[in-house]
């Protein structure tokens, strides 16, 4: 195969840009594109009225392969015409379309027409840009593909040109449209709440629209720009799935459709609702990137495919110590706010510190509470200069002795939210988020800055390139508390307004994109109250987020799981906090709490001070453990052998690491009934063929199970625990070592 870029014209009908297999590849003559990455094929062209048509999304197909010209669905009715039932790329609102537009937009003269037509392509490396152009008037729209050649996952947003002479307003843009052929579904997707986030919540698809979004400014909690259809029998390890996630971190939509032929349509990108953005001549407009990926053995692979692409393809690789700047495991961290909320002071921090080292700690976080007249939520946002009360000699001493004691030091900030009572707001009143004249709702005592503004974001760029230039800090946990209300941005004309919905989230961006060029190895953490920001728009820029303020480490079993399905656990920040839990008032074992927190990105976040050496002890000892195997718990395949969801008496995780030189496995005993005992678990993703070692964690298996076994032993027979294990709040862990 060609090596390089060819376009064999008249005689030869393909023109590709090359490796050993062409990822991307367009036929002239059928005018058909292919894209071909991992285990998946991607096909779309250009039907015989000139639209673009998908014609293909599934398992890979061979490269001797070939589709004919697409041919436009035929109207069924007069009800149902044949633009309305052909699947697009990415429609226009026009000429009677009544399945969602990718498109919608005003022209200054009323009309509001769009049918786009296929215009022109370039190949690229891994994919297309495609452009299409209005049929009438001169609005372009490139559509930008890439496909990445491990995983089959693609990458697809839109570029929107204003080419006429007056301005046009853009109403609903979409970043992508996903379209499926009639068939039986089950759609999954991640709903929640504040300390309730990552339900997976699963229904059959039937006529209509399922909408998914948020309306708040932000991803939210509530929904998460993840999905994933399932063909009517697949499950966890079995079946076909195809599945999506908007790199969008401001008001999002997606729409899962069956339409009237009970085709299905995924359209997602911008929220139209309250969504206005007015394009000037000459302008381009860029949408999010809507990634979408296809698996053949169920949600679990759908799952693998995605975690190895964010670490790999969507996370910073921050300038690293080695070869190699990919995210690195997280250090373990402490983490002060449940033990001391806002009461932080020089000499509390560092006994806490103490403490943290002593438990062999990577690194120490001091949460709310360090600037302005914070005392309570009630002050102190938007003054950032270090409490003199509470650390009289700045923040120096206490980062020495983090240091000393061989951690690194990190520090909470929540740079886009303004108290009322602080010397900012103050001074900037018109600077947040409103409407003249009407009232300024609060959320825990707090506004939104208006980011979109460019004095406020470069305020706020100041100020954490100060903080962070001025004093040694590795790491910043970024918060964000509340959800918009009243978003005017009252310095622009009406008309204009409402691109504050597109033009805060690029600040956003652009603030952490200009922090890391200055800062190259300063590492982010996304919280908003727990998980309201986590999405792949955030991630690029963002090490790690904050998937919860519910601690329980009950609770967080089911929403680590549902975390999962969307997110790597590399970036599933998990502390282990004190007993009784403030939320639910459950008491657990610290053995417990470190099991359910070493699933991921392991964290302290317990007041140190009142355990007892006992807890101390099996903290550093299971801290310890976690270290030898945290880059095949977080960068491993992960397999959920038993979903701790709907009310299970038992769960258990697995993960494999790349060469399946070892594997680590958890499991959960919620609470035994009538004497069952923990089911023989059944190991997954081993070397058949290599012999593994046992080692416990925690926990023990039954007596006579091998020390050693083959992988077909572990995967075949399975693992038998202790009978021993049983009660309640159970947990054990182990580890498997290839010889
Ligand atoms: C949010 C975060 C918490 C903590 C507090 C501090 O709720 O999710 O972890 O940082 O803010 O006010």
């Amino acid at each position: 195969m060609l090596k390089t870029f060819s376009c064999l014209l008249a005689l030869m009908t393909v023109c590709a840009i090359a490796s050993a297999e062409p990822a991307a590849t367009f036929d002239p003559t059928s005018k058909v594109f292919r894209l071909d990455g991992g285990d998946a094929s991607y096909v779309f062209g250009v039907n015989s009225r000139g639209e673009l048509q998908q014609l293909y999304w599934g398992g890979r197909l061979a490269s001797s392969d070939h589709f004919p010209q697409a041919v436009p669905m035929p109207a069924r009715a007069s009800f149902d015409s044949s633009y309305t039932n052909t699947p697009q790329e990415y429609a226009g609102w026009g000429a009677g379309l009544f399945v969602e537009p990718a498109l919608k937009v005003t022209f200054a003269d009323g009309n509001r027409d769009l049918v786009l037509h296929y215009d022109s392509h370039t190949l690229t490396a891994n994919g297309a840009d495609v452009v299409l152009k209005d049929i009438k008037r001169n609005i372009l729209v490139t559509l930008h593909y890439a496909i990445d050649p491990d995983s089959g996952i693609l990458s697809r947003s839109a570029t929107i040109e204003n080419r006429e002479a007056q301005p046009v307003t853009i109403e609903q843009a979409a970043a992508a449209a996903w379209a499926l052929p009639p068939a039986h579904y089950t759609l999954n997707y991640l709903t929640g709440r504040w300390a309730g986030e990552w339900t997976l919540t699963q229904e059959k698809l039937d006529p209509g629209e399922r909408v998914i979004e948020s309306r708040r400014g932000s991803t939210g909690h509530q929904t998460n720009p993840w999905f994933a259809i399932q063909s009517g029998n697949s499950d966890e390890n079995h079946g076909e799935v195809w599945f999506g996630a908007l790199a969008w971190s401001g008001s999002w939509r997606i729409t899962v459709e069956q339409d009237q032929l009970d085709e299905v349509r995924v359209t997602g990108g911008f929220n139209p609702f309250d969504f206005g953005y007015v394009l000037h001549p000459g302008q381009s407009f860029d949408t999010p990137v809507f990634y979408g990926g296809y698996a053949a053995n169920g949600l679990g692979s759908a799952s693998r495919l995605l975690h190895h692409f964010e670490i790999a393809h969507v996370l910073p690789h921050r300038i690293g110590t080695g070869d190699s700047a990919a995210p690195k495991p997280r250090p373990v961290i402490y983490n002060s706010w449940e033990a001391t909320e806002f009461n932080v002071d020089e000499a509390g921090q560092m006994a806490l510190a103490e403490k943290a080292a002593a438990l062999g700690v990577d690194r120490f976080v001091m949460d709310d509470g360090w600037f302005g007249q914070r005392k309570d939520d009630h002050a102190g946002l938007g003054d950032w200069y270090v409490n003199q009360q509470k650390f009289p000699h700045g923040l120096k001493p206490l980062i020495d002795k983090v240091h000393a004691l061989g951690m690194d030091f990190g520090l909470w900030v929540e740079p886009e939210m303004v108290n009322p009572d602080s010397d900012l707001y103050r001074k900037h009143p018109d600077w947040v988020l409103n409407f003249p004249g009407r009232p300024r709702s609060e959320q825990r005592n707090q506004l939104v800055l208006n980011l979109a503004r460019p004095d406020v974001r470069a305020y706020v760029l100041s100020f954490l390139d100060k903080l962070v230039t001025e004093n040694d800090i590795a790491f910043l946990k970024w918060d964000y508390n509340r959800n918009w209300s009243e978003p005017g941005w009252d310095q622009l004309a009406p008309a204009e307004q409402k691109k504050v919905y597109v033009e805060f989230t690029r600040s956003l961006y652009g603030i952490l994109a200009e922090l890391e060029r200055k800062h190259p190895k300063l590492e982010i953490e996304s919280c908003s109250g727990g998980g309201g920001r986590v999405d792949l728009g955030i991630l690029k820029y963002t090490d790690e987020v904050w998937p919860s303020d519910n601690t329980d480490p009950f609770d967080r079993l089911t929403q680590q799981d549902g975390f999962t399905y969307a997110y790597t656990p590399q970036v599933m920040m998990a502390w282990v906090t004190d007993s009784p839990h403030g939320l639910n008032h459950r008491t657990t074992s610290v053995t417990y709490r470190m099991l359910s927190s070493m699933q991921g990105s392991l964290g302290i976040g317990a007041n140190l001070a009142k355990w007892n050496d006992d807890e101390m002890a099996t903290a550093k000892r299971l801290i310890a453990a976690y270290h030898q195997v945290q880059p095949t718990i977080v960068q491993g395949s992960l397999y959920r052998l038993i979903s701790p969801r709907n009310g299970s008496e038992f769960s258990a995780t697995q993960t494999v690491n790349h060469d399946k030189s070892q594997s680590v496995v958890f499991l959960f005993i919620h609470s035994t009934q009538e004497e069952r005992l923990f089911p023989r678990l059944k190991l997954n993703g081993l070397d058949p063929a290599a012999e593994y070692a046992l080692t416990s964690i925690e926990g023990k298996a039954q007596a006579g199970t091998p020390a050693t076994a083959s992988g077909a032993w572990w995967m075949n027979h399975g693992l038998d625990m202790d009978e021993e294990f049983r009660g309640d709040f159970l947990a054990a862990a182990f580890r498997l070592d290839r010889r």
